[in-house]
């Protein structure tokens, strides 16, 4: 059984950072003493494995699944039973049988946080997964660029329509700025999201700048101690943690 709170990283767009998002902020809680789980369940992109440097898929025990273990958190993704298959066999009962195994079938043992990286935008499978899963508390994911917090104002609004409460925005590949320089560049604009946290009735919780990965680093995705994005999702599970209590 899965136990905990429910944290779904949502979007409107794809790439705007959702599983990066939910990858470290289910590291940054993990790393502050709390039992977490993280869960994919992005069927046509699942990028959790690689992104966690996960190389094997999980183990069964009477029945059961034994989540992997990456980073102190308990993952288990689309991607380790998903390979080729045609998307379309995943639309309706056989997602919610997935889902439901995710649920119901995988040895959790006690949970603080469930962290789910949900498929992008609005559509059959992302309303699916939010009907299929309890109710959540959700981070909304957006680009400052116009266009990304517009669609993202139908995923917030799809959200609050399904039992489903908005923790806040956040705003990734916000500003990019060169190392050793005080200038910021707003690349993909500024100002959206601002404007989607107030038509939404909710607030920004958190800007993340882009971050050009280390050529050497292997695992770029999760943010190494030292790094400013580091602190910066430690301040977000913070602000979640808050929040959710
Ligand atoms: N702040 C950032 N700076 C630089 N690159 C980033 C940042 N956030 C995410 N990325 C990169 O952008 C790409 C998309 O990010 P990610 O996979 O997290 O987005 P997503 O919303 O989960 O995408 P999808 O909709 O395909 O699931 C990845 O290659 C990721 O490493
Ligand atoms: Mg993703």
């Amino acid at each position: 059984m899965l136990s905990g709170k429910i944290i779904s990283v949502i979007s409107g767009k794809g790439g705007v950072g959702k599983s990066t998002v939910a990858a470290n902020l289910a590291v940054s809680l993990s790393r502050q003493g709390k039992s977490v789980a993280l869960i994919d369940f992005d069927i046509y992109g699942s990028s959790i494995p690689s992104m966690m440097n996960i190389s094997f898929g999980p183990k069964s025990m009477n029945n059961k699944i034994i989540p992997v273990d990456s980073h102190g958190v308990k993952i288990m993704s689309m991607g380790f039973i998903v390979k080729n298959n045609d998307p379309v066999v995943w639309r309706g009962p056989m997602l919610g049988k997935v889902i439901n195994q995710f649920i119901n079938e995988v040895i959790w043992g006690p949970l603080d946080y469930v962290v789910i990286d949900m498929p992008p935008g609005t559509g059959d499978v992302a309303m699916d997964v939010n009907r299929l899963i309890p109710s959540s508390h959700q981070l909304l994911v957006t680009t400052p660029h116009p266009t990304a917090s517009h669609v993202a104002e139908r995923a917030g609004k799809m959200a609050s329509s399904n039992n489903h409460k908005i923790l806040g925005i956040v705003e990734n590949m916000a500003f990019f700025q060169p190392p050793d320089q005080d200038a910021k560049y707003y690349i993909f604009g500024k100002g959206g999201s601002e404007q989607l946290a107030s038509k939404l009735g909710t607030e920004l919780i958190a800007q993340f700048p882009i971050f050009a990965p280390k050529e050497d680093d292997f695992e770029p995705s999760i943010y190494k101690k030292g790094s400013y994005l580091f602190d910066k999702y430690n301040e977000l599970a913070d602000k979640v943690q808050d929040s959710i209590a």
